[in-house]
């Protein structure tokens, strides 16, 4: 297994459009267990390959306290949102250090397949409900930061790359 590299916004390849996984081999299953790693390494709850530069459409996701329930979704399709809506604080590995508040379904329905290509229908509540929204957002090339107010997200892209610029 090996840690992968996390792109940081606004790097342009964060919005990039991911396409569906059509086969389901032994290298994806690789690219799913470095996933895994890097997202606990990191201590995420969710990570879409969007943020690792592989712009296919897989997440994978684990909001269990315990850190011991991973749960990976490819070509993932949300199938239904309910219509009560919560605003909660959000965070994201590629924004580090940046968290605001984002309006999201409090639950959610998700069709997707796992690493075997077996496809399953999950529900998902509270803070699972949100990663999903969040994670699938990245795979359309979206990063939380742009529901913010045009302002707040150009502070937010100041200070990064003024991070960046450091870290270099
Ligand atoms: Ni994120």
């Amino acid at each position: 297994m090996a840690l992968l590299n996390i792109l940081c916004y606004p790097d342009p390849r964060l919005h990039k459009v991911a396409t569906p996984i059509t086969v389901f081999d032994e290298k994806l299953r690789t690219l799913v267990a470095d996933m895994l790693e890097t997202m606990y390494e990191a201590q995420g709850v969710g990570l879409a390959a969007t943020q690792v530069n592989v712009h296919q459409r897989l997440v994978v996701m684990d909001t269990s306290e315990e850190r011991n329930q991973a749960t990976v979704l490819i070509n993932p399709e949300i199938t239904w949102y309910s219509e009560e809506r919560v605003k909660g604080e959000e965070g994201c590995l590629s924004v580090p250090g940046i968290y605001d508040g984002v309006e999201r379904a409090v639950h959610v329905k998700v069709k997707a397949a796992d690493e075997h290509g077996q496809v399953r229908e999950l529900e998902a509540e509270g803070l699972m409900a949100v990663c999903v929204q969040h994670e699938l957002d990245h795979l359309m090339g979206k990063v939380f930061v742009e529901y913010l107010s045009p302002l707040k997200r150009n502070r937010i892209k100041t200070k990064m790359l003024k991070a960046q610029k450091e870290d270099a």
